[in-house]
């Protein structure tokens, strides 16, 4: 969502922007432009759609000579995406990209014009740049330091000043990193954008202003200069293209066997580095789309296993509701990007309660990863479709082995799984290869409107990712249902060759799901069976090998995503950047 790169050096800043804006696409976006900036001139170029078109407009005009500019990919929140709205924009002397929302932006804009501006966009960015142009004396770090003041809301800004050979920057709850490099200083969203230029890079925090010049920066908090740690970043340039893959997202399945392997092999030798929850009264799982489903299979777990009461919520809801914490209480937040705004507000109100607060993340770097008491990483390495599928399965082994820790605690009979857990890369492995299944059931699905996961209890957990994993990259209507629950309403919707995938992975529902797959097939369902024990009233049946319940989910997900994979190649979707879907949602 909104991606930010920036660069002032010794070149050219033209193929930096453009080779860093290619690197933030798998954040979502829908406009995109750069502005580049000699002592002279300020030149902007914007488009909207894919940064190949932005890539066309750059080509066809002959850019000016510099070494500064910045550049940004817009994911449209206030006005549409348009090549006006689209970033960078440009008010008096002052220049800016900005990720995030401007919250008071309608009042600001109402000040500004009363004092005669007249604004192009209708973007709160906008507002930001033409506050600080108003507070732009002649000094740049005060200008910034003012606005910042007047600011409410999310951003972070890269600006330049017309006339002025330094680049500036200033973030607060959202992303942004400064890039050291031999060439140049860089700002961007992530390390990924400079990766290529450079791996050492600083960690901005909240309301720091950073002044970069060619070689050296300076970084200013509260009119004092602040001195950070420089940081070697662990992304390689191979993780981040897609090799032999034709897309990400199935590069990333494929990669799942290895992921799980990493993540999991600390534990086998000591489960005790896995935090015990039974010391709480209840525990509250908070998160966003895929994460928060990640939650439910948690859920489950905790409740039965672990004896431990257990709550889902999504994190835009919790944060706004009042949360009872009546008992002793633990929030798990979960995040691949640790990035997620409504996530990190659900984790800062806990710790506001006084609340401990535990999180699982994949990117180490993150705010989420920094501000939560304990944090569990997953090891999925840079994930770039926008459709989480290595880090999902991840965080269901993460949050299954903080179940069973606590279910070793609570019952000294608990059956141990670490045998079964080191099986557990080449089960998955020996899953995802069978693509020939796949494809033909994508072929049974793909020209259809509707379809249906039906599951009860751990297996309706499970339905929810792959309904969403299909809706989100296919754009095919779907929805998850509790098995016993369809015939309430929404087997109304079941007609000839709708398809309906049924899992089953627990034998003590097993015939209670069976008569609800009977009551869709004779509806005229076309109904996929997932078992892991003999299922044969499907037109197609898949039965996956059995391991331990607490395992079980990481099984069937590998099918449902490669599924979900198929049909949106059939149909020829952008399968890694699905229409205005973000990967990391950095804004209400
Ligand atoms: C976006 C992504 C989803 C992801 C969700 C939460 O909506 O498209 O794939 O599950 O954000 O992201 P997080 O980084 O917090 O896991």
């Amino acid at each position: 969502m909104c991606g930010i790169i920036g660069y002032v050096g010794n070149r050219h800043p033209e193929e930096i922007l453009l080779e860093g804006l290619k690197s933030l696409e798998y954040r979502g976006y829908d406009s995109s432009g750069i502005a580049l900036k000699n002592e002279k001139e300020i030149q902007i170029i914007k488009s909207v759609g894919k940064i190949s078109q932005l890539e066309d407009k750059i080509k066809a005009t002959k850019l000016i000579d510099c070494n500064m500019g910045i550049a940004h990919t817009r994911w449209a929140t206030h006005g549409g995406p348009n090549e006006v709205n689209a970033h960078p924009h440009r008010v008096g002397k002052i220049v800016l990209v900005h990720n995030g929302i401007i919250e008071n932006a309608k009042e600001l804009r109402e000040e500004l014009e009363r004092k005669g501006i007249v604004f192009q966009s209708e973007t709160d960015t906008e507002v930001a740049c033409a506050l600080i142009n108003e507070y732009y004396e002649d000094d740049m770090i005060t200008a910034i330091d003012k606005a910042v003041e007047r600011l409410k809301g999310s951003y972070a800004l890269g600006i330049m000043l017309e006339g002025s050979n330094k680049l500036y920057a200033v973030r607060k709850d959202s992303p942004l990193i400064i890039g050291v490099g031999k060439d140049g200083m860089y700002i961007a969203s992530d390390v990924k954008a400079i990766i290529k230029e450079t791996n050492q890079y600083i960690l901005l925090g909240e309301k720091e202003i950073v002044e970069l010049s060619n070689h050296s920066y300076k970084i200013i908090k509260d009119k004092k200069e602040v001195l950070k740690e420089v940081l070697t970043a662990d992304v390689s340039k191979e993780a981040q293209e897609k090799g032999n893959y034709k897309h990400f997202m199935l590069k990333e399945i494929m990669e799942e066997p290895i992921v799980l392997e990493n993540t999991i092999k600390p534990y086998l030798d000591d489960m005790n580095l896995i935090p015990d929850l039974t010391c709480y009264e209840q525990i509250h799982i908070v998160a966003c789309g895929s994460a928060m489903h990640v939650g439910f299979i948690g859920k489950q777990l905790f409740e039965e296993k672990a004896k431990i009461p257990c709550s889902v919520e999504c994190a835009s809801e919790y944060r706004y509701k009042d949360v009872l914490y009546d008992r002793k209480t633990i929030v798990i937040v979960i995040s691949q990007s640790g990035e997620t705004a409504d996530t990190i507000a659900a984790l800062r109100k806990a710790k506001e309660n006084h609340i401990d607060t535990l999180a699982i993340v994949n990117v180490k770097t993150s705010t989420i990863a920094r501000e939560s008491d304990k944090t569990l990483f997953i090891e999925a390495g840079p994930e770039i479709a926008v459709a989480t599928t290595k880090a999902y399965i991840l965080q269901v082994a993460m949050i299954s082995l903080l179940a069973y820790r606590s279910a070793l605690v609570r019952n000294k009979e608990e059956k141990r799984i670490e045998n079964e857990l080191k099986k557990l890369p080449r089960l998955v492995e020996e899953i995802i290869n069978r693509r020939d299944t796949y494809l033909k059931i994508a072929k049974k699905i793909y020209q259809e409107e509707n379809v249906f996961f039906i599951g009860r209890l751990m297996d309706y957990a499970i339905c929810l990712e792959g309904s969403l994993k299909l809706k989100e990259i296919s754009y095919i209507h779907s929805e998850a249902y509790q098995a016993g629950e369809l015939k309430h309403g929404t087997i109304s919707l079941i007609k000839e060759n709708t398809p309906v995938i049924g899992i089953i992975t627990n034998e003590k529902i097993k015939e209670k799901t069976i008569s609800n797959m009977e009551e869709v097939k004779s509806r005229g369902a076309f109904l996929i069976t997932i078992s892991n024990s003999k299922v044969d009233c499907g037109d197609i049946n898949i039965t996956l090998p059995k391991i331990s319940e607490y395992l079980e989910p990481i099984l069937v997900v590998p099918t449902l995503q490669l599924i979900a994979y198929e049909v949106a190649k059939l149909r020829g979707c952008d399968i890694d950047k699905p229409k205005n879907l973000a990967k990391s949602v950095t804004v209400e």
